[in-house]
Parts: structure tokens; sequence; C-alpha cells
């Protein structure tokens, strides 16, 4: 069975992840510092799998911790690296903060790879790198436009650093542009946590859903789209799991192009923000109360991916459809508020 790190394999992504890692038989490693997650998805995650995982705590920031992990676990085959900070707006008030973490744990990483004869790398990037897109769907030769937050920058500049370290050594990666992760896994174990206000649209519906949240402001009605309301690519979070093990599968076996690859992770299907808060609607019957109200500053009109790349290249299709999602969020938020 090949050891694989999943770093930041308690949050939302990774610990999905980690999942489907397990039903393809590898062997997943997580490292967390719980920042941004909690020790009982680790339980949660060995229910769903019934098996027992290998996990280390420990803030990835600290260089001297990274080198003894990799000292000590000398068969790790590949890395599949989540950990980082994700909040846009954060990332603007405190931007050092997001530099540090996003681009010092990557280099450390990187530098293990290299002392330690690793050669598989997939990376977790965004949709955000093409900022507001020329034309769509937006394949991956779109260009990557000036980052409008730091956190955007992180992924682009860590796209960079991926780049050319594999220009240079053995290390073959793949960045994986995700469009926007929503839903949960089909148990309702693991699932979104957002810590406090949740900036994103889906968990602040099933938040006002399930009554922690009054209302939900739609953020503008006044776009140059069919309804006024932004798109977005919303895709299953157990979609976006498996591509990884798609991922790392074609590197392990030398499938990869390239050295340095990238793939959008999307469904290629857009969807207003409207046409979300109906479909929550029609497919929980749950009423939502919301509102429309003005725009959120720094918000693209629309995105959506072409997913040519990735059904042609990987062999991945997200299979998964919105109503799906919405409901695997609905029923997860149900369970973690005891509803
Ligand atoms: P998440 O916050 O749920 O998971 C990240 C995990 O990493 C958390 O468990 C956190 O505790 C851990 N972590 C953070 N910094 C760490 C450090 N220094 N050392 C050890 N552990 C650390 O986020 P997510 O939504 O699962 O996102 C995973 C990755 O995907 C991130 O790189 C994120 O930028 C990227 N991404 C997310 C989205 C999205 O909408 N969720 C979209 C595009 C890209
Ligand atoms: C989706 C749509 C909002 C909340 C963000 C990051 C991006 C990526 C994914 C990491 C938009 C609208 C939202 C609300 C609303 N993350 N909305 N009311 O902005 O596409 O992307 O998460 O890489 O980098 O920027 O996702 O879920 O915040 O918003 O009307 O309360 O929902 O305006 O049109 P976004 P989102």
């Amino acid at each position: 069975m090949k050891k694989i790190l999943v770093t930041g394999g308690l949050g939302y992504i990774g610990s999905h992840t980690v999942v489907e890692l397990i039903n393809a038989g590898f062997e997943p490693v997580i490292i967390d510092n719980l920042s941004n997650s909690s020790l009982d998805v680790l339980q949660r995650i060995e229910k769903i799998t019934d098996k027992r995982i290998q996990f280390e705590k420990f803030d990835l920031r600290v260089k001297n911790d990274v080198t003894d992990f990799f000292r000590e676990n000398k068969d790790i085959e590949g890395i599949i690296h989540f950990a980082a900070s994700k909040a846009v707006e954060e990332s603007v008030r405190n931007p050092l903060l997001y530099y540090e973490n996003n681009l010092h744990t990557l280099i450390y990483l990187l530098q293990e790879c290299q002392n330690n004869g690793i050669e598989n790398f997939i990376f977790s990037s965004s949709c955000t790198v093409y900022g507001e897109p020329d034309s769509l769907p937006i394949t991956e030769s779109a260009s990557v436009k000036e980052a409008t937050s730091p956190y955007g920058n992180t992924k682009q500049i860590s796209e960079e650093i991926l780049r050319d370290t594999c220009a240079v050594t053995s290390l073959k990666s793949i960045a994986l542009r995700y469009f926007n992760p929503i839903g949960a896994h089909e148990t309702a174990e693991i699932g979104e946590l957002p810590i406090g206000v949740p900036q994103n649209l889906v968990p602040f519906i099933t938040q006002t859903a399930a009554g922690v949240r009054d209302i939900l402001s739609v953020f503008g009605a006044d776009y140059d789209t069919d309804d006024g309301s932004c798109i977005r690519d919303y895709i299953h979070v157990v979609d976006l799991a498996k591509a990884h093990v798609v991922a790392l599968q074609r590197l392990v076996d030398n499938k990869n192009v390239s050295n340095y690859e990238v793939f959008n992770l999307g469904t290629g299907r857009g969807s207003s923000v409207l046409e979300v808060v109906n479909a929550f609607q029609q497919t929980t019957g749950v009423k939502l109360n919301y509102k429309i109200v003005g725009r959120r500053p720094g918000d693209v009109v629309a995105v959506y991916a072409d997913t040519q790349k990735a059904n042609e290249e990987l062999g991945w299709k997200a299979e998964r459809s919105m109503e799906e999602a919405l409901l695997s969020a609905w029923k997860w938020e149900k369970k973690i508020r005891e509803l």
C-alpha cells in the first residue's frame, strides 16, 4: 500500500480526499495543526472507512518539525498538499499570515521532497487565479490575471514555485484549480465546518435554513446575467476528492505528459446565486429567508470551468448533481445542529 501524506487532511476537502484515498487502496498519513479543523474529524473518517489512520498534529510552518516528520517517515511516496489559510477577506487584513502559511509550508514540503526523493505532489490551487475571465468556459490556458487578494496571490505564486521546481528537479506535480466546492459526504459524518459567519454561499444557505442566521443576503441582482446574480461552477466535494486520487495515480504511474500540469476541477456548468437558492428550496422543501442586497466588492460576474482537459487527460468527470450536493450539505448541517 502506498503511503501518501495529506497535509490539511482534517479540513473540508482533505477529509473527503482521505476517505477516497482509502477507498482506492492508498494509505494516507495526515498532518494538520487543527487551526481550521478539529480532532473528531479523524474519528469520523475512521468510522466511515473502518481504518485506523496515522495522524500527526503539528504546524507545517515549523521547518524543524517538517524535517523531523520526513526523517521518521521514510516511506512516503506522494504528497497531497491542502494545508493553507483560505479566507479571502482575512487575507486582505492580514497578508503576512497568508504569505507565511501558504508559501512557507509549500516550500518546506518541496525541500523535503528533494531531500527524500519524493516525486509525486498534488497541490490545491483555485479558479481564483483566473480573475475576471475574458471568455467562458475557462480553459487551463486562459491567462492568469493579477490577483485581487493576497490569498489569490499565494495560489499564483505557489503555482510558479511548483513550475520552477519541477523544471529542475525530479518532482512531478499537478496543480488542481478547484471551482466552488460544496456538499458533504453521504454519511454526513464529514462536511464543511466554517468558523464564525460563513463567507461562502452554501454554508450560509444551510445555516440560514437551520435558523443559525436570520437571512441570506444575495450579493447583487443587477449583474449582466440572465437573472442578474453572479454565476459560479459548484462542484460536489466528493467528486473533487475523487479527482485527487486520479491525479495522484497519474503521477504514480508516470502517465503525466509534463512534470508540471494544471487541471480545472469543476462541473463545466454555471449556476447563478438565485438558481442555487431555488434549487435548495426545491430539493429540501425548506423555505429560505433571503433578500437581495448590493454587490460584494471583488466578486467576479461569472466563472465556470472548461473541463475537457480533466475529462480527456485525467479521465475524470464530476458525476454528482447540484441537487445532490445541496441535499448532502443540508443533511450535514442538520446533523451538526442536531435538528
Ligand atoms: P480547510 O481550512 O477546511 O482545510 C485546511 C486544513 O489545513 C485545516 O484542517 C487546517 O487546520 C490545516 N492547516 C492550515 N494551515 C496549516 C499549517 N500551517 N500546518 C498544518 N495544518 C494546517 O480548507 P479546505 O476548504 O479544505 O481547502 C483546502 C485547500 O484547498 C486549501 O489550500 C484551499 O486554499 C484550497 N481551495 C479551497 C477552496 C474552497 O472553496 N474550499 C477553493 C479553492 C481552493
Ligand atoms: C459564491 C457566490 C457571492 C455568500 C470564494 C473564493 C475563491 C474560492 C471559493 C478558494 C458569489 C454569492 C455568497 C453570501 C451571496 N476559494 N454569495 N451571499 O466568491 O466564488 O469564491 O470561494 O480558493 O477563491 O473567493 O464563493 O461561496 O463566497 O460566493 O450572494 O452570503 O455567492 O456573491 O456570487 P466565491 P462564495
